[in-house]
């Protein structure tokens, strides 16, 4: 068994160590980034949250990742407290009808879902940012646990903990094996990723700044243009936390929210809902200025828009390249 060949390649059926986590800041994570992930060797999660709305947008992308893909494709199911459970029952229906063969779940404990999921068919990992919740998700059944760093894009966990700490703590911790993320980009990031007892990485922004990801142009280019502290963490204040790229209005909030009059904030949060339940959010329109946009600390070490295939590949040989002057034992600089 080769050093990428992993026990998650292995359940997951891929080649590569690599997973796209699921993206549902708009329509981030749809079937043409999944499939393009697949076909690099990687596993790809569209976000079913993206069609709360409008489930058969749902259907259309899985008959779309099929078509594009022969390769194994995901499914992201953020379990949000606030979304209506039907929802989640209609989509565990999709995974079921089409036999999708991996779901990434997240967001909350996976009770019930992940005994429905299972009896669906699908392989399911399931993301945490606590220790303690990966452990309760192992007992749950889950065939592989994904474990965050507040590094990460979009909604990192309250704990505020980095990828290296929580990441070895948990491998140690459960039988099933553990992807990582949060932070990763490239090959240094995979071999540290295996290092630290990880079995993958686990991607966001990196994916977001492709070629096939659906999103606005300028979203792509404000991840290349974006320096590793220009990001925002914010809405900590109600205990579900997003990282996003540093703008107007994730400033707005960041004012707002510590304020004891919430009347502003909820007047604020009120209008992205609303962008989101209309389809129209800064991801999608390119009005970065007047939305939320989630990317991690990575962006700053990210100054390419490049296909899948070019990241995944590139994370091979590059990962290749330093396993082998590890080996020697030299003294190298990447
Ligand atoms: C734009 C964006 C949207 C995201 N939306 C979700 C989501 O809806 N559900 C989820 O479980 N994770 C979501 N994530 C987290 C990713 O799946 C992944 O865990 C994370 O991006 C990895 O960290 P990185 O951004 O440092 O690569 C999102 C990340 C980004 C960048």
């Amino acid at each position: 068994m080769g050093v990428f060949e992993t026990r998650i390649t292995k359940i997951f059926g891929i080649k590569y160590p690599i997973m796209q986590g699921g993206m549902g800041a708009g329509y981030v994570s749809t079937a043409e980034l999944v499939a393009a992930v697949g076909n690099a060797g990687g596993l790809g999660f569209m976000s079913a949250i993206q069609w709360e709305h409008n489930i058969k947008g749902l259907e259309d992308n899985i008959k779309k990742a099929k078509d594009l893909t022969d390769k194994p494709y995901g499914i992201n199911v953020t379990l949000f407290e606030e979304m209506p459970k039907e929802f989640f029952y209609k989509v565990v229906d999709l995974i079921a009808k089409y036999q999708v063969p991996a779901v990434e779940t997240s967001a909350r404990k996976p009770d019930p879902w992940m005994k429905l999921l299972k009896q669906a068919g699908a392989k399911v990992i399931h993301k945490v940012a606590r220790v303690r919740d990966g452990v309760t998700a192992e007992r749950l059944g889950a065939d592989a646990l994904c474990i965050i760093g507040s590094e990460e894009g979009g909604h990192p966990g309250a704990e505020r903990n980095p990828t290296i700490v929580v990441g070895p703590l948990l491998v140690d911790l459960v039988k099933i094996p553990v992807s990582i993320g949060g932070g990763f980009c490239d090959g240094r990031g995979l071999v540290a990723a295996l290092a630290l007892g990880g079995e993958a990485i686990t991607m966001g922004t990196r994916f977001v700044a492709s070629k096939e990801c659906t999103v606005h142009e300028n979203y792509k280019q404000a991840i290349v243009n974006m320096q590793y502290n220009e990001t925002d963490y914010i809405l900590m204040s109600i205990g579900d936390p997003v990282r996003c790229i540093r703008g107007p209005m994730s400033q707005a909030v960041l004012k707002l929210e510590f304020k004891e009059d919430k009347t502003e904030l909820i007047k604020l949060l009120s209008k992205l809902k609303e962008q989101n339940d209309t389809g129209n959010m800064a991801s999608n329109t390119g009005k970065l200025e007047e939305g939320m946009v989630p990317a991690g600390v990575v962006g700053g070490r990210i100054h390419e828009i490049k296909t899948c295939k070019q990241i995944v590949d590139d994370i091979m040989t590059e990962a290749d390249v330093i396993l082998e002057k590890l080996s020697k034992r030299k003294y190298w600089k990447a």
